[in-house]
């Protein structure tokens, strides 16, 4: 038995589950009117009610204790503190510099000169590309902005470029590759004019093979149409590795560099974050970054309980611990946040989906759920009745941004966001029609944005790396390394010269090798 769950408040959860598993929402709704205000936590811009969820006031204050005893305000001092508590890695995790204000941060290893230097060069360069001045190899003006990276390098600046939607300024069009396919980049660039293109180039370590091989393409791309001139004034890079991109030709000046501290996953506050910049202004990227910082702020100040981002880990821990939840759907109502699962599903799984703990120890619990979703209201139309009539528990984070004067079809996807909370917390009963009858009692947060602009998403997007770093914390994980993806780039390295014939098969698994013969038939 592990530490873990041989602890006294794990076993208090183990016993208390058995009340509220025969607990129903509709019951605990009813012996309690001020609920939806008892279990409902605002923080700057966002409000998240937890009123449907099946907890009680005892569920929560067993979980706090579940966090308390895991040292949870420790670990946020460790972090802050810049400890080395990446330890696989022996680095701190310091990505919240990259939105601090603090003049030195941390105590004893500064970071915050660097960090403000990077800000201002992207500062210079963001207002050059918007004012026209960033010119490409013959003299005009530099119109679209391709960038190249995957993971971390893509999945954040894609998903705030798109939520950014309304807050886009005139004038430079953004698009986005990741995938190794050459069908990616050939899309991106499909109507594109090589003199007016850039290629920010993304990648931490600069030795991703998608993103090399993305990036070689596009020089190829340009040099087919712009012969001799000089390439370097199409390239742009955000990395951790100058040499790398000095190895690719891109000009020093137009190098932005992010650090060892920052993990891939947690660097759109970096200059990885550049696309997202480029599209909506400096200004309006400062105002997504006082937003993260204001959410930092509450995650180290607020108690357990009125904690954002504890609340939101601990009541993920409840259900897959206690109730064996393997899934979690995140729903935004908003098309603009059409992203955000998949950028949830890189932040929570590769850093949560993990088997060992912090020393190495094999664990007895289960660790991060399968994260997915897809915006509502086509989900309504796709995967919603096995929400409600299906035999999985499937908890849900139902995210609703409010319009200031909306319209009435924006007035109609509230109202299906509400509809959707509801009918799964309250069900149906339809006497006679079982196939028709909504059990209820199915979970779900709502989590309200004041609006969807700049400094409200910085916050939400902050409170789910504070809901993971605290989910770790509870696991006894380290969330800030992902050796689990190794071996399989290592594998497909070998296997890309055996699908062209040569090396040797005869070591192969008969599956693969069998495979790899068939793919390398020619019909
Ligand atoms: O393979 C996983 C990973 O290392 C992610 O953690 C990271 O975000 C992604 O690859 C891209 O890495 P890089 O930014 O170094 O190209």
């Amino acid at each position: 038995m592990s530490k873990l769950t041989g602890s006294p408040a794990w076993h208090a959860l183990a016993a208390h589950q058995n009340k509220i598993a025969a607990a129903d929402l509709t019951a605990l709704f009813a012996a309690d009117p001020s609920r939806a205000e008892a279990f409902t936590i605002e923080a700057g811009g966002i409000l998240l009610d937890y009123s449907k969820h099946r907890v009680d006031a005892e569920t929560m204050r067993l979980l706090a204790a579940l966090a308390a005893q895991a040292q949870l305000p420790r670990w946020i001092e460790r972090m802050f503190a810049g400890e080395p508590i990446n330890a696989s890695e022996a680095r701190p995790a310091l990505h919240v510099a990259l939105r601090g204000r603090e003049a030195t941060f941390p105590a004893g290893s500064d970071v915050m000169s660097e960090v403000r230097g990077t800000r201002e060069r992207m500062r210079r360069f963001v207002g050059e590309a918007r004012s026209g001045a960033l010119r490409g190899a013959g003299g005009r003006a530099i119109t679209d902005v391709v960038n190249i990276g995957i993971g971390g390098s893509d999945l954040g600046p894609r998903m705030l470029t798109r939520a950014l939607r309304k807050f886009h300024k005139p004038g430079l069009r953004l698009h986005f590759v990741s995938n190794i396919d050459p069908a990616d980049l050939d899309a991106a660039v499909a109507g594109l004019e090589p003199e007016t293109t850039l290629f920010i180039v993304a990648s931490k370590t600069f030795t991703t093979a998608e993103t090399l091989e993305n990036a070689g393409r596009a020089k190829a791309w340009l040099a087919a149409a712009l012969g001799s001139a000089d390439l370097s004034r199409h390239f742009a890079a955000a990395t951790a590795n100058v040499a790398g991109a000095a190895a690719l030709g891109v000009p020093q000046e137009r190098v932005f560099p992010l650090w060892d501290w920052v993990g891939g996953r947690y660097s759109v506050w970096s200059a990885v974050g550049l696309p997202v910049a480029l599209a909506v202004g400096m200004d309006a990227f400062e105002e997504l970054l006082d937003g993260a910082c204001a959410m930092d702020a509450h995650f180290r100040t607020a108690p357990i309980e009125r904690n954002l981002p504890a609340v939101l880990a601990l009541l993920e821990i409840w259900y897959a611990n206690f109730f064996g939840a393997q899934t979690r759907a995140v729903i935004p109502y908003s098309e603009d946040l059409r992203d955000l699962p998949a950028y949830l599903q890189q932040l929570e799984m590769e850093s949560n989906g993990k088997r060992v703990d912090r020393d190495g120890n094999e664990i007895d619990y289960d660790t991060a759920p399968v994260v997915w979703g897809a915006s509502g209201t086509p989900s309504q139309h796709s995967f919603h009745q096995l929400l409600h009539q299906g035999t999985r528990l499937v908890p849900v984070d139902f995210i609703i941004a409010r319009e200031p004067n909306p319209s009435p079809a924006q007035t109609a996807l509230a109202a299906n966001a509400l509809a959707q909370a509801a009918a799964l917390a309250f069900g149906n009963p339809t006497p006679g029609a079982p196939h028709k009858a909504l059990p209820g009692n199915r979970p779900s947060s709502v989590l309200l944005l004041a609006r969807l602009a700049p400094r409200e998403l910085g916050e939400l997007v902050a409170m789910y790396e504070h809901k993971v770093f605290v989910e770790g914390v509870v696991w006894n994980l380290n969330s800030f390394d992902q050796w689990g993806v190794e071996h399989g780039k290592l594998l497909a390295r070998t296997l890309a010269p055996r699908l062209l014939g040569g090396g040797d098969a005869a070591s192969l698994d008969s599956s693969t090798r069998a495979l790899l013969a068939r793919m390398r038939k020619r019909d």
